[in-house]
Order: C-alpha cells, then sequence, then structure tokens
C-alpha cells in the first residue's frame, strides 16, 4: 500500500523510541525512508535499537538520551537532533509511564510521576519543537499517542487517564491555533497492543491480559505493523489535510464497553431464542 520512499528526506523524532510501540513505528518509518532521532531516559537501551534497526533496515538512527520531564533537557535534545540532521519535521510524542492502582492508595507522587511525563513532558517537548519551527519560519507535523480512555476515563489508571485528556486537549488546540505556522497535530489512541512496558505493569497477570483480549469485539490484540501503518500514513504528506484528529485504533473496544447491550455476545443461540420469545410476549 505504501510507496517503498513515502517518509523519504524526513527527520523524525520518537520519544520513547527505544521500546515497545516507540520503536515498531520507528522501524516503520526508517523502512519506508525516513531518517530517525530516538530518545528516552536510557541511553543503553537507546544505542542497542537503534543498532538492531540499522542493521535491520539500513538508513540512520540518532540517538539522544534526555529525560522528557526536564525542560532544559527536552530544549538540548532537539537542539542536538537539529544540528544533527540541519532540521526536525516530525515529532512523534509517544514517552509515557503507566501503573493500575486505586486512586485512593496514590500518593501526591505518585500521581506526578504519571503527570509530569506523559502531561509536562508532552507538552515539553511540543512546545520546545513548535518554538523552533516558528522561529526558523517552517512548519512541521506532530503526532501524539495517546489512549482510548482519553475522552472516556477510566477508573484504576486515573493520573494516565487525565494526563492523556489533557494531552489530546492540547492536541486539538494548538492544531488550530499553529496551524497559520504550518504546524499540524494528531492523535492516535490505541486498544490494546502488547509491549513489555504495558504489559508488565498493567496485565501482569495471564487472567488480565485473557480479560483484555475478551473485551475486543475482534477477539485479538492489535498488532504492533498495524499501528506503524497508522502513523505512517498520519506523519506521511498524503495526511496533510488531516488537523487536529484522533484516530482510534482498537478493534471497536471502547464502542463495545459503552454500548449498553454490548454484553450481550455472550448469549447462546438457544438462550437468544428463550429471550426473543419473552420480548415478543411483552404487550400483548
Ligand atoms: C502505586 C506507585 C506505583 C504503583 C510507583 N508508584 N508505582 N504507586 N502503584 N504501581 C509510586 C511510588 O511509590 C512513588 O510514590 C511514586 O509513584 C514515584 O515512584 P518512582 O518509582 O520513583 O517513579 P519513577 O521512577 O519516576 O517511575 C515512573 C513510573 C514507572 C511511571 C512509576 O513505571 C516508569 O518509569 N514507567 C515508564 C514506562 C511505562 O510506564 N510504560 C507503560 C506505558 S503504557 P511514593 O509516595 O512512594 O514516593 C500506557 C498504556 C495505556 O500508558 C493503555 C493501555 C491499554
Ligand atoms: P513502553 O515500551 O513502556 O514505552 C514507554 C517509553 O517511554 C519507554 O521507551 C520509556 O523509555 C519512555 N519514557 C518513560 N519515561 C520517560 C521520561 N521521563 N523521559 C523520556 N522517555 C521516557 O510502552 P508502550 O506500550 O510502547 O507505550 C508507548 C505509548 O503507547 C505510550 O504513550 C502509551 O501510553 C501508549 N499506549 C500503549 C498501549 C499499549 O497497549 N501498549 C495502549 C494505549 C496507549 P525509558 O524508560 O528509557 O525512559
Amino acid at each position: 500500500m505504501f510507496q517503498p520512499e513515502l517518509l523519504k528526506g524526513k527527520v523524525i523524532v520518537i520519544t520513547g523510541g527505544g521500546t515497545g510501540l516507540g520503536r515498531s513505528m520507528g522501524e516503520r518509518f526508517l523502512q519506508l525512508g525516513a531518517q530517525l532521532a530516538i530518545t528516552s531516559r536510557r541511553e543503553p537501551v537507546l544505542r542497542e535499537a537503534a543498532e538492531q534497526m540499522m542493521a535491520a533496515h539500513g538508513g540512520e538512527v540518532f540517538v539522544q538520551p534526555c529525560d522528557v520531564r526536564d525542560p532544559d533537557a527536552v530544549d538540548a535534545m532537539l537542539g542536538a537532533i537539529w544540528e544533527h540532521f540541519g532540521a526536525i519535521d516530525v515529532l512523534v510524542n509517544n514517552a509515557a509511564g503507566n501503573f493500575t492502582s486505586p486512586t485512593e492508595r496514590l500518593s501526591h507522587r505518585a500521581v506526578d510521576a504519571v503527570l509530569s511525563i506523559v502531561l509536562h513532558g508532552t507538552f515539553y517537548c511540543t512546545l520546545a519543537l513548535g518554538k523552533r519551527w516558528i522561529a526558523a519560519g517552517r512548519g512541521g507535523r506532530m503526532l501524539n499517542i495517546v489512549t482510548t480512555y482519553a475522552e472516556t476515563g477510566s477508573a484504576f489508571v486515573v493520573p494516565s487517564a487525565a494526563a492523556k485528556a489533557g494531552v489530546l486537549a492540547m492536541t486539538r488546540s494548538l492544531a488550530v491555533e499553529w496551524a497559520r505556522h504550518g504546524i499540524t497535530m494528531n492523535a492516535v489512541a490505541p486498544g490494546p497492543f502488547p509491549t513489555p512496558g504495558a504489559w508488565e505493569r498493567l496485565l501482569p497477570d495471564p487472567r488480565l491480559a485473557e480479560a483484555a483480549i475478551q473485551r475486543v469485539p475482534l477477539k485479538r490484540v492489535g498488532r504492533h505493523e498495524e499501528l506503524a501503518n497508522l502513523a505512517a500514513f498520519l506523519v506521511s504528506d498524503y495526511a496533510g489535510y488531516i488537523n487536529g484528529e484522533c484516530v482510534v485504533i482498537d478493534g471497536g473496544e471502547w464502542l463495545k464497553g459503552a454500548g449498553q447491550f454490548s454484553g450481550l455476545d455472550v448469549l447462546t443461540s438457544a438462550q437468544w431464542d428463550a429471550l426473543s420469545e419473552l420480548s415478543k410476549r411483552a404487550g400483548r
């Protein structure tokens, strides 16, 4: 479906690009000709990922470690990448932190641990690069990885839900405000995509992982290439008129949770016969 050189000449920065979905998106961007910069806190993880990615796909993966919670470090990281490549075309805000907990058990430090990565970190990266683009008189494109519960909220991951909702509000706001500078911004809301980072923290028991699959109408988790292909399209010039959108990629999971009668999918054919009889008798 994609032209092999779809992203040729584009310099793409991915936060949290050494692991999980960030890495999978990076691999796809590299295959499609992009020049890549990956950043996160752990330099050895980034270096190993970069070597493996270049060995597999060719191209260049530039490594620049950074903690997105530190605004000065964020500015220095983007400056180093800009200097290395001569410009930056795309930013994928993918870095995140999360865990499940009853909210009343959280300390204020636990709340900050998530908000500081997801909301503040994403904002710092967005602001620092947006200022550079505006000062340089050139546009750019951002893609923010949120979750389906950025819209709905979710019990037991409340700091993450609040932070991702903030990122979604920022996405929609800046899509409008910065369009006059040629800066466009979208979001992707993934459903369940197995990664060690998410699964070990959120679904550490196999029963939880199985329950996650059962919530999805398609009865399977997402494949990394499905998300990576969506991201490749959204950062490409073919999606140039899409601005301020949040694309859900979850096999129908959140809609199933929202529909009042969605749970009836457990009924057998015989149970439907019985239910149908009862229902037809109503009002007779
Ligand atoms: C309750 C917890 C906790 C937990 C940490 N804390 N884990 N409280 N339950 N499971 C509390 C600590 O006790 C401490 O508070 C405070 O949070 C800070 O803890 P640190 O360990 O010092 O935090 P830090 O080193 O900053 O690490 C941040 C982190 C960590 C978020 C806690 O998990 C991390 O670095 N994660 C990065 C990667 C990640 O989370 N990936 C998953 C993204 S998946 P006190 O009061 O004790 O000092 C995702 C998926 C969404 O977002 C949707 C899935 C379907
Ligand atoms: P992951 O592998 O744990 O990714 C998180 C990344 O963020 C890591 O590479 C981590 O690297 C980086 N990071 C964390 N704190 C950071 C900080 N302070 N500064 C810089 N980088 C930091 O998990 P994932 O599942 O691939 O998640 C990727 C994105 O997808 C996240 O935004 C997540 O919310 C979203 N998402 C995932 C799912 C899913 O099912 N997997 C569903 C919905 C949304 P370091 O530890 O080296 O810093």
